[in-house]
């Protein structure tokens, strides 16, 4: 069937809304509405606040919200909360935190936190002409626009650390930057540093028009192409740790604990030298960095976009975790540029995200950033720990095993059977389809 594009969509009602969808592509079958219904909340002040989180909303989609208890980071025993679809996440934070809980825990140190932007623009002149008016008048004149924007920040015992003009004509004609570093202190600060950009783009433009070392025709080569902050933050970065004696690495899976040092620094140099390793290895350390960014209403598309940049740094995609087992001693870190807030976007409105916060005590920024990279490295030690020893699928079926009986129906009786019926076993998708159609058999 062909489809006609629809005018004014954004201004339909909901009800209109799903009317034109069913119409439109669902073949008239009312049983959808229902689908999109039975997520609506009963309070109706929560469910307008959801749906003015985003555009066109029609229905609300769950995720489920878990706790990983007992993480020691720095001293404080910590339950992170993660909203996290994928089954094995949760008690694979859980069974980490667990293993460090009685070795010292996990330890951090924020390294910096410096939050970047950009002021692109295309301007044909002379590189150093356009140093000395940078140095000598637009630095002070773009502190000075940006004075009103900045306050609370500054208030707040932030703002702008710093703006430098950089040459990038060698890689693209007449390209320029103004790179500008901020601190947002507990806020992400993206509107802060967009706005603060908007306003460097106004300001070069008036100044150069008003400088008299441009010619005409320099100053009409000037365009603002953009003016927008950097999600890559390679000096937002937080150190998260943990470390004790081989001897004291014990292991449930039967293999020795000297093994099991050798075989887990091995994984990990095989991902910091394998990038088709490294993707896989990386992305079950944000298994871990992602729920919790999601659950405290923070941004997971820009902390992804942020360790993947990072983790491709030297012009090799490679591990974000390292390891030594030197002198007796195993020791297991990552390094993690993330930049988060606590303060501003859904963090106050958002009431699950408010449980959030609350539950980690309502941490600062910088907190956030280490209980972050804690839950980063503790997923990326549960699933290094299987994969060295008993391999992910045993953990991983046997969270999956309720995804698959619920797929076929299951009853609790028959959910029961199987708990009972894998307890030494490792699930297999096939098993569970084979016993189940003998159980019902019978
Ligand atoms: C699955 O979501 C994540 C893992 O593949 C990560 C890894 O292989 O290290 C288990």
């Amino acid at each position: 069937m062909n489809h006609q594009p629809v005018e004014g969509f954004s201004k339909l009602s909901k009800q209109r809304k799903i009317d034109w969808l069913i119409t439109e592509y669902l073949s008239n079958d009312r049983s959808y509405e229902q689908i999109l219904q039975q997520y609506w909340n009963n309070d109706s002040n929560l469910q307008k606040m959801h749906d003015e989180f985003s555009e066109n909303t029609i229905s609300n989609f769950y995720m489920p919200y878990g706790i990983a208890p007992n993480f020691l980071i720095d001293g404080k025993l910590l339950a992170l909360p993660m909203a996290v679809e994928e089954s094995s996440v949760v008690a694979a934070a859980s069974k980490a935190a667990k293993f460090w809980i009685d070795k010292g825990g996990f330890k951090t140190t924020i390294i910096n936190t410096e939050k970047l932007g950009h002021t692109h623009f295309i301007f044909k002149t002379e590189a150093h002409k356009l140093l000395h008016f940078f140095n000598f008048k637009l630095k002070k004149k773009l502190l000075e626009a940006t004075e009103d924007i900045t306050k609370n920040m500054r208030n707040r015992g932030g703002g702008i650390l710093n703006i430098k003009l950089i040459d990038k004509t060698a890689e693209l004609e007449d390209y320029f930057q103004l790179k500008a570093s901020f601190d947002t202190v507990d806020s992400m600060g993206a509107n802060f540093i967009n706005s603060c950009l908007e306003q460097f783009g106004k300001t070069l433009k008036e100044e150069v028009a008003k400088e008299e070392s441009f010619s005409q025709e320099e100053k009409d080569s000037l365009q603002i192409v953009m003016n927008i902050l950097s999600n890559y933050t390679p000096d937002c970065i937080v150190r998260a740790e943990v470390s004790c004696k081989i001897e004291d690495l014990k292991d449930d899976s039967g293999i020795s604990n000297e093994e099991f040092a050798w075989k887990f620094k091995r994984a990990v140099t095989i991902a910091e030298i394998e990038p088709y390793r490294a993707t896989t290895h990386n992305k079950g350390i944000m298994n871990g960095v992602d729920a919790v960014v999601i659950a405290t209403g923070n941004d997971f598309r820009a902390t992804e976009a942020c360790a993947h940049a990072y983790a491709a740094r030297n012009g090799k995609y490679s591990s974000l975790t390292h390891c030594t087992t030197d002198n007796g001693i195993f020791r297991f870190w990552i390094d993690l540029p993330i930049s988060v807030g606590v303060v501003g976007g859904l963090t106050n409105l958002h009431p699950l995200v408010k449980f959030s916060l609350a539950l980690l005590g309502k941490p600062s920024a910088q907190e956030l950033m280490s209980i972050l990279a804690v839950s980063g490295l503790a997923q990326n030690f549960g699933a290094l720990r299987s994969l060295v020893t008993t391999g992910i699928q045993k953990g991983h079926m046997k969270m999956h095993l309720f995804n698959i009986l619920n797929q076929f129906g299951a009853t609790e009786e028959e959910k029961q059977h199987f708990v009972t019926y894998f307890k030494d076993k490792t699930v297999s998708h096939h098993e569970v389809i084979s016993e189940l159609e003998k159980l019902r058999n019978k």
